[in-house]
């Protein structure tokens, strides 16, 4: 695979965590749906990163992918845009996994700081597991099958993007060299003609001697640019151009999300953990229930008691879901207590509703229809195992293992 179709691959995965809510909405599943008319998005289920630490009670994790996999299409993640698939049924992930595990230094995995953070979080299980520490990578592994340049993550898991790239660079260095190497790049640099051959070397030579990152994408972009040249030339030349031999597996992007950060309702990050999420699938009375009695400002004990919308988890609402006319309403109306708080909850409790309303009776299609679900999973993880087939047929090559 070359360089380009990579350039144009999104991967991302969530752990199924059941039914999901405002926060994975605005923080994850938003940006999917966007992504997925510009990119070619690969969007799973990590089932078996979600046994790393429930491999006590798996019976958990059935439920919890086709809730989860249900918000997604009713939230406008679309099969037939983006190819949606669970990740046990593409063993292929398991299998790069094993491979790239005989080569990944013990030490990358032990200095992830999510090694320990979760380790010392989660006192209660005992993840002191050889899966455990190899959760980010079989999560590079998910990456590398599919060849994907971007990768939207949340900042918690960036190191693990990192690590990725570090794998992928090892994995390159071991394997995509041959002993005729040079010589091959060489002449392929020669079929490019005299004039490109040259500005190639000299965009190279800036790149490998300076670190000249521009110099470097001119020259990734010359390359595509070349209708002459064959694919495994291009591949070749985009490897050369880095110092390295092929690429086999490509390095990966973290694409951070720069989504707003969804409160809760009492102001912390949404998270079930807290009890303060909204669910996409939640009903209108309780959504009414739940904001009017989110907690407001302390200062306004008595509705004559002018309040500060910084020190209030509904304004942070308001910073989400109200135009600026309602911002400055809010504003005015808490410092000079113009309005009371129920007043002001209500433009959030109409937006939030009308968001959710068409969600909420998507859900209700697809609860009803769990062969459909499945179908489309089923579909996209045959999709997807294509896909997974075609990197690891080069992976084995590259290593020497397709005699069986
Ligand atoms: N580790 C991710 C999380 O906890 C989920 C995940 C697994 C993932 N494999 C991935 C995310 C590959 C992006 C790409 O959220
Ligand atoms: Fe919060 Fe609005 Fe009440 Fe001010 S008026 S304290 S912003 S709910």
């Amino acid at each position: 695979m070359s360089s380009i179709d990579s350039q144009r691959r999104v991967l991302s995965g969530m752990r199924p965590t059941g039914r999901l809510h405002l926060g994975h909405l605005y923080g994850v599943i938003h940006n999917w749906v966007k992504l997925q008319h510009e990119y070619e998005c690969f969007f799973f289920v990590a089932d078996w990163h979600a046994l790393t630490t429930h491999y006590e009670d798996p019976h958990i994790i059935e439920d919890s992918i086709w809730d989860m996999v249900i918000d997604w299409l009713a939230a406008g993640v679309s099969p037939s845009a983006a190819t949606l698939f669970i990740q046990s049924k593409v063993p292929e992930h398991a299998e790069l996994h094993l491979l790239l595990s005989m080569m990944t230094p013990l030490g990358w995995l032990e200095r992830v700081p999510s090694y320990k953070d979760m380790q010392d979080n989660l006192k209660d299980k005992d993840i002191n597991t050889y899966g455990f520490l190899g959760y980010p990578l079989l999560q590079s592994a998910d990456i590398l099958i599919y060849q994907a340049g971007h990768v939207p993550v949340g900042a918690d898991q960036v190191a693990h993007v990192e690590l990725t790239r570090e794998v992928a660079r090892r994995f390159n260095h071991l394997y995509g060299k041959s002993s005729d190497f040079e010589e091959i790049a060489r002449s392929a640099v020669a079929k490019m003609g005299k004039k490109v051959g040259r500005l190639y070397d000299e965009l190279r030579k800036k790149y490998q001697e300076q670190g000249d990152q521009e110099a470097l994408e001119r020259a990734q972009a010359l390359l595509r640019e070349q209708g002459n040249i064959t694919l495994g030339d291009r591949e070749r030349l985009f490897g050369y151009l880095e110092g390295g031999g092929k690429i086999i597996l490509a390095e990966p992007q973290a694409k951070l999300t720069a989504a707003a950060k969804m409160p809760g309702l009492d102001g912390r990050k949404m998270s079930k953990s807290y009890d303060n999420i909204i669910a996409l699938r939640e009903e209108v009375d309780d959504i009414n229930r739940k904001v009017k009695t989110m907690p407001t400002d302390p200062a306004r004990v008595r509705r004559t008691d002018p309040g500060d919308p910084a020190k209030c988890p509904v304004w942070q609402f308001h910073e989400i879901f109200s135009d600026q006319n309602t911002r400055d309403w809010v504003q005015a109306g808490c410092r000079s207590a113009g309005i009371g708080c129920l007043q002001c909850k209500q433009p959030v409790i109409d937006a939030i509703v009308a968001e959710l309303t068409p969600i909420r009776e998507r859900a209700r299609q697809f609860e009803s229809n769990p062969d459909m679900v499945k179908a489309i999973i089923s579909e996209g993880s045959e999709k997807a195992r294509d896909s997974a087939r075609d990197t690891l047929h080069d992976v084995r090559q590259a290593m020497g293992l397709n005699y069986r």
